[in-house]
């Protein structure tokens, strides 16, 4: 298992989180969140003042955030030029505008730079939109995780007290549609990945199906 990377995208409120540290705990593996990722550097440019609805703007600091993800599947952490962050990068603030940020080529070869150093010689499992795509398409396995949008806004509703399911089917089909439809590496299924509909599972049953996945292809 040393070297194996295991590759989940999907949508928000696939279950990815949830699945994929559990996958990385059963099998001693790390877990790398790339969307805290995005969501850090989101949560830096608003700090700064950056205007985000300029890419230019954006791609011309990118460079200045100092983005450390900690890959323990028990405990992940993010932090920004030594600034622990993972409460506020789930804020609204945050969450309405990373799409935006995730958008910017400039942006996402940084990340992926980082993400590719992070993953180094394996032993991981790695969540995200591009992962199999994009920055590590050579992962033995390649999990797609699905599910219905009642089934993802429920799940979301469920996480963040104060909101509607309605209108988190609104905000989450807002995000899906600027994040499948973006110019640079949008969500898409990669070639040879398997698509996992959660929509009826929980997440025990996740888990199984993905480390059965992982046991067929290793
Ligand atoms: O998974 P999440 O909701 O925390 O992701 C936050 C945002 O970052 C989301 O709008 C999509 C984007 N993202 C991305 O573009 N590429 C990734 N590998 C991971 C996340």
């Amino acid at each position: 298992m040393t070297g194996l990377v295991v590759a989940m995208d999907g949508p928000s409120g696939s279950g990815k989180s949830s699945a994929s540290r559990g996958v990385a705990r059963a099998l001693g593996l790390r877990y790398l969140d790339t969307g805290a990722q995005y969501r850090a550097m989101t949560w830096w440019m608003l700090k700064q003042g950056v205007d985000l609805t300029d890419p230019e703007a954006v791609a011309a600091r990118c460079g200045e955030a100092e983005i450390v993800s900690g890959t323990d599947p028990d405990a992940p952490s993010i932090h920004v030029g030594g600034t622990d962050v993972s409460g506020p990068i789930r804020e609204d603030e945050v969450t309405g505008v990373v799409s935006a940020v995730a958008a910017v080529p400039e942006v996402r070869a940084r990340l992926v730079a980082l993400q590719r150093e992070i993953i180094g010689a394996g032993g991981i499992v790695v969540e995200g939109r591009d992962i199999g795509t994009v920055v590590a398409p050579a992962a033995p396995v390649k999990i797609f995780l699905t599910a219905s949008p009642e089934a993802r806004a429920l799940r979301r509703s469920a996480e963040l007290a104060g909101t509607t399911a309605e209108a988190q089917v609104a905000a989450l089909a807002r995000r899906d549609t600027l994040d499948s439809t973006r110019k640079t590496d949008p969500l898409s299924m990669a070639a040879g990945a398997v698509e996992l509909d959660t929509t009826a599972l929980n997440l025990e049953e996740v888990i199984a199906e993905v480390l059965r996945l992982v046991k067929e292809r290793t």
